[in-house]
């Protein structure tokens, strides 16, 4: 039985290869992502959907892909997907975790010690003519070895962060829905009510998935919380924090420093104020953008996709 598939960009060619010995593949074709109304028509006779974290698959086009027996997402957040229209039809959808955990942690230090040694500033002081000479109190900027770090959301991505800190001798904080003990046990982490951790943590980074509770999570009353150096890392969805609140606390450095690998919206339009700020650092969304784990996540996203149109669980399944 041959089954139609429409994967909504081009994947790796080792997930590529994997797919094409299996299906009948649709390939969209530009870097950005299909508009809505070409993806609901492109998805309304499918088997199969492989989509990425910037389509928007609602109920509206779930309810309109009459044939559609998985939805295959490579990521791990799926907050773009409408899991209960899915979940109405018994679709299954599947995701990509664990193999993207290093990569996400490894780039919430990279932030956290840019945003901490002010290496943005540093690098273009250097590249604009300024050095003349080493000043004693020239860039100074926050220390990151035996620093407070609190974590907002310790699942994965989260504990893998907390790991590196150990590294740095700092002292781990976190919110939580479940305590984990394994980690308190570890890295004799504590965990505190979400208000405490921010008056106590020095960086605060954000590692919870993005629902209706954890949208804007992170908005005026948490900066007022917040050290007055404190530096705010996201690398989780760019919703959690609220945008424009977040700006005016660095303008009136409530907030010291905000290192950002996701926004609000997302692209952040080039004109946007954020990137004027000097107190500000701001990535494309390349938490996972490792060779090795994106060719991980889109070989896993094939897996699932082909145990979905046979009709078996999926390798990774969200529901
Ligand atoms: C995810 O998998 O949800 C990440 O944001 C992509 O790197």
């Amino acid at each position: 039985m041959s089954y139609n598939v429409f994967v909504t960009r081009h994947l790796t060619p080792d997930a590529e290869n994997k797919l094409y010995t299996f299906c009948d593949t649709e390939y969209w074709q530009e870097e950005t992502p299909p508009p809505y109304p070409v993806l609901l028509e492109k998805t309304k006779t499918i088997d199969g959907l492989i989509c990425l974290l910037t389509d928007p698959i609602d109920r509206n086009l779930i309810e309109s892909a009459e044939n559609l027996k998985v939805i295959s997402q490579v990521a791990v957040g799926v907050d773009n997907i409408d899991l209960q229209a899915a979940a109405e039809r018994s679709i299954p959808v599947g995701h990509t975790p664990d193999l993207l955990t290093d990569a996400t942690a490894d780039l919430t230090f990279a932030l956290i010690l840019a945003a901490a040694r002010r290496l943005g500033e540093a690098i273009n002081y250097a590249r604009g003519g300024h050095w003349q000479t080493w000043g004693l109190t020239t860039l100074l900027g926050e220390r990151v070895h035996g620093a407070t770090l609190g974590i907002i959301g310790m699942g994965r991505i989260g504990q893998a962060v907390a790991r590196r800190a150990a590294g740095f001798n700092m002292k781990i904080l976190y919110t939580s829905r479940t305590r984990k003990a394994n980690i308190e046990k570890e890295l004799s982490a504590v965990h505190l009510p979400l208000p405490q951790l921010l008056e106590k943590s020095d960086i605060v980074s954000l590692h919870v998935p993005l629902t209706e509770e954890t949208q804007r999570l992170i908005g005026r009353t948490q900066f007022k919380k917040m050290k007055p150096h404190a530096i705010l890392v996201n690398t989780a969805r760019g919703a959690v924090v609220d945008t424009d609140t977040l700006v005016s606390a660095l303008k009136s450095d409530e907030v010291g420093y905000a290192a950002l690998d996701v926004t609000d919206p997302e692209p952040l339009p080039h004109t946007h104020e954020l990137y004027q700020l000097p107190n500000a650092i701001v990535t494309p969304h390349i938490g996972s953008a490792t060779r090795t784990a994106r060719n991980d996540i889109a070989l896993l996203a094939v897996e699932n996709l082909i145990a979905g149109l046979k009709g078996d669980s999926l390798p990774n399944a969200v529901q």
